[in-house]
């Protein structure tokens, strides 16, 4: 895990409005973390939803670990565990950490074993079939101990209805305990990102302005599910 990495965190970040409060939880970072201040912000806004979070948690779609180091270095966590096609190479120094590299749909891990999972900006892979959309959700019930959360954050396409997503969470035993808009909070965070890379990264400018213009078309929204249990 090294915030020096380019693809340390891969996800748009989220940046509070209220100036008073701007930006969360930005007295926790450590000066290694200021490059990716939103994207971080993302994870503590996340974990905040949840009282008291502890126990294990699996992150899938890890990335390169930014995720995974934030559960490790604030939290309190029996066991985290990253999950992703690619994980970081260099395997972990902390013995409650693990690494694994697996397709999500098809992974080996123990059934009930997570009192927490999150899926940051990686919902969207699953969702280009009916199959995978269905997988997904029933690796999510089989993996979550009885009472479990699982917090995935999803685009939407402005005005579309998400009938199929409730009556999936509703079949896999699931219910949705929060569904929370963000996305002017990740707008905000998109548009300074990008204000910061206007005269030195021609590339990632461009890349910041043209997702700032599809956030035009689509809601981010944060969905957090419990588990009924078996
Ligand atoms: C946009 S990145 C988000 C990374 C991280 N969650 C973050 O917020 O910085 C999506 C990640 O999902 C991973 N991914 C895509 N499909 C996957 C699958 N079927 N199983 C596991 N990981 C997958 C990709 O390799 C990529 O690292």
């Amino acid at each position: 895990m090294d915030p020096n990495d380019p693809y340390f965190f891969m996800n748009y970040g989220y940046c509070a409005l209220d100036e008073n409060n701007y930006p969360i939880f930005s007295h926790h970072f450590p000066l290694v973390y200021n490059k990716w201040k939103y994207q971080a912000n993302l994870y503590f806004y996340i974990l905040s939803l949840i009282d008291n979070p502890k126990g294990n948690i699996l992150d899938i779609g890890c990335g390169q670990g930014g995720g995974v180091s934030i559960f490790n270095s604030y939290f309190n966590f029996n066991k985290i565990v990253g999950l992703d096609l690619n994980p970081p190479k260099n395997s972990s120094l902390y013995s409650n950490v693990e690494f694994i590299s697996s397709n999500f749909l098809n992974n080996n891990l123990p059934s009930y074993s997570f009192d927490i999972i999150t899926a940051i900006q990686t919902f969207e892979e699953f969702t280009s079939t009916s199959k995978t959309f269905t997988l997904f959700f029933k690796e999510i019930s089989r993996l979550l101990k009885p009472q479990g959360s699982i917090i995935f954050t999803c685009f939407q396409l402005l005005n579309t209805d998400n009938n199929d997503l409730t009556s999936e969470i509703k079949s896999q035993n699931l219910y949705i305990d929060k569904e929370i808009d963000i996305t002017k909070n990740v707008i905000y965070s998109v548009h300074i990102d990008s204000l910061r890379y206007k005269n030195n990264n021609e590339e990632m400018y461009n890349i910041t302005r043209k997702i700032k213009e599809k956030l035009l078309y689509c809601s981010y929204k944060i969905y957090l599910l419990k588990s009924y249990g078996i």
